[in-house]
């Protein structure tokens, strides 16, 4: 167990804030009873105190009394709500973690102060099975032994990296929505295993065994991907074959514009969110 890791407090522990939950208590990185977490319904309390031992509460204020860390994890509608309700118990102890879509550094520094220590994430949603991809920014008052705790936290559901707050538009739009691109991809391959005479059930394990066996084999080699395209496409062969359909179809150039367009959509969000905040008295403000 690593001693050092701080009492963690997640506010809206749902999909994504529960898995943070069951993420770090699998992980060993603390005890259930130095976790504590809020949701809107007592029946999401009990099943996730059932299920993890970590403490369950109805406040989100004494979520944020009885810990150092605090994950906000609402939906954007509510956030604005629960940062309102929560910054007057925000000291200079806590570090708060937003992975809330589109809720920009500018706009938690406004709420919450400058001097608060404030980390924007945005994982993706194979956190649920500890296979996230997320990426993260800090404000100036973020410290070295601050940011190995957030390393620390999000690598237990998966892998993380640092970014600078203007490049998260872009990972909304690669690893945020990359999943719902992966899923419509293997739906497709296993379209086509159907269409090609496979029954259904086989088509669907081969596809899933077939992404995931290749992005495995990406992590475990370091492989470009020209290579393994080069290896395994015999002159006048099926693969090659194949890929001339791919091609004439521009899935290169359609997957390129997926990210961008998504990442620009992003951008919009989280122009909207920081317009919705506009209205909130900022911390200074504040009685
Ligand atoms: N899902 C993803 O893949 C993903 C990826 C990156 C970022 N995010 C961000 O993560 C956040 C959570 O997403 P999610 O998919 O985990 O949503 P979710 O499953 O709906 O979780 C939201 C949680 O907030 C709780 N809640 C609602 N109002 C509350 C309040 N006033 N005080 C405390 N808790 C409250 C809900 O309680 P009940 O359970 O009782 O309703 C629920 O547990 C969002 O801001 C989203 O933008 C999600």
């Amino acid at each position: 167990m690593a001693a050092d890791f701080p009492r963690l407090g997640v506010i809206g522990a749902g999909k994504m804030g529960g898995a943070l939950v069951r993420g770090v208590l699998a992980a060993g990185l603390t005890t259930p009873e130095s976790v504590c977490f809020s949701c809107a319904r007592a029946e999401s309390r009990v099943r996730l105190a059932q299920q993890t031992g970590a403490r369950a509460m109805a406040d989100n204020v004494q979520v944020v009394a009885e810990s150092d860390m605090v994950v906000l994890a609402v939906k954007p509608q509510v956030a604005m709500e629960v940062l309102r309700e929560i910054a007057p118990r925000v000291a200079p102890r806590h570090l708060i973690i937003s992975i809330v879509a589109g809720l920009r550094l500018a706009v938690l520094e406004k709420v919450l102060g400058q001097q608060t220590r404030l980390v924007r994430a945005m994982p993706n949603t194979p956190c649920l099975v500890g296979a996230s991809a997320t990426a993260y920014c800090a404000n100036q008052t973020v410290g070295p032994d601050d940011l190995r705790v957030v390393e620390q936290l999000f690598s237990a559901v998966g892998d993380c990296l640092a970014v600078s707050e203007g490049l998260l538009d872009a990972v909304t739009g690669l690893s945020g929505s990359g999943p719902a691109y992966v899923a419509v991809f293997l739906e497709a391959l296993t379209d086509g295993g159907v269409r090609a005479g496979l029954p259904r059930e086989v088509a669907w394990r081969l596809a899933l065994q077939t992404v995931w066996g290749t992005a495995k084999l990406f992590r475990e080699t370091g492989w470009h991907p020209a290579q393994l395209k080069d290896m395994v496409t015999s002159p006048g062969g099926t693969t090659i074959t194949g890929l001339q359909v791919l091609e004439q179809g521009a899935i290169r150039g359609t997957v390129m514009n997926a990210v961008y367009t998504a990442a620009s959509r992003a951008g919009e969000l989280g122009q909207l969110v920081a317009a919705c905040f506009s209205q909130a008295p900022a911390a200074s403000e504040r009685t």
